[in-house]
């Protein structure tokens, strides 16, 4: 879950210019995605999680017995090359997640920034988890097997907000959420 946790403050610190939807509006009047969205943050929350992910595929081809560490491999061997597009997935699929998220939160008319809670804490997760669970279905369900899922909706909740203040006190966002 790391490379997914990971991409959302990383676009955060790289975000700015370019917005993804050029500015443009739907057909409600209202902004696409809104200038929240933009490809430099795209690519540097992607390029964030696959850097947090390359450090753990490194980990885990290091570690000697493959029982102690989860594997990145999508064919569910060592970590390969291939595990790349394991922490890729994750990383795109959060972003993804979140700019869905931004979609419908424009189609409700709420402005960039506005507050959706529940939405706002899990639009990463659930398109983490989705892209993964598409492009590497065994993978997935090896990975994230059911007691791994609750941990995860516990922790994101406490992990967004601490993430979220402290993201604010420094500056980096508008808004402590
Ligand atoms: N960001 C970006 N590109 C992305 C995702 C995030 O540039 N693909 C940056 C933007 O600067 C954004 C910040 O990260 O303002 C925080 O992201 P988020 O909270 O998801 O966006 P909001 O500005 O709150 O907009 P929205 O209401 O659409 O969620
Ligand atoms: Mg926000």
């Amino acid at each position: 879950m790391l490379p997914a946790y990971a991409a959302n403050p990383a676009a955060q610190l790289t975000g700015g210019g370019l917005p993804m939807d050029f500015g443009k509006r739907w057909r409600d009047g209202q902004p696409i995605l809104g200038e929240g969205k933009t490809w430099r943050g795209l690519a540097g929350g992607v390029l964030g999680g696959v850097f947090v992910g390359g450090i753990q595929i490194a980990i885990a081809a290091a570690v000697a017995d493959p029982a102690l560490v989860p594997t990145f491999d999508p064919g569910l061997g060592q970590a390969s090359p291939a595990s790349f597009l394991v922490v890729f997935a994750l990383a795109m699929g959060a972003l993804l997640g979140d700019s869905a998220k931004s979609f419908v939160k424009r189609r409700m008319h709420l402005t960039r920034g506005a507050n959706l809670p529940i939405v706002d804490q899990y639009d990463f997760v659930v398109g983490a988890w989705l892209v993964t669970l598409v492009l590497f279905p065994s993978w997935f369900l090896v990975n994230f097997r059911l007691e791994v899922i609750a941990v995860v909706i516990l922790l994101t909740f406490f992990l967004h907000r601490g993430v979220s203040v402290l993201g604010y006190r420094m500056g980096l966002k508008a808004e402590p959420w």
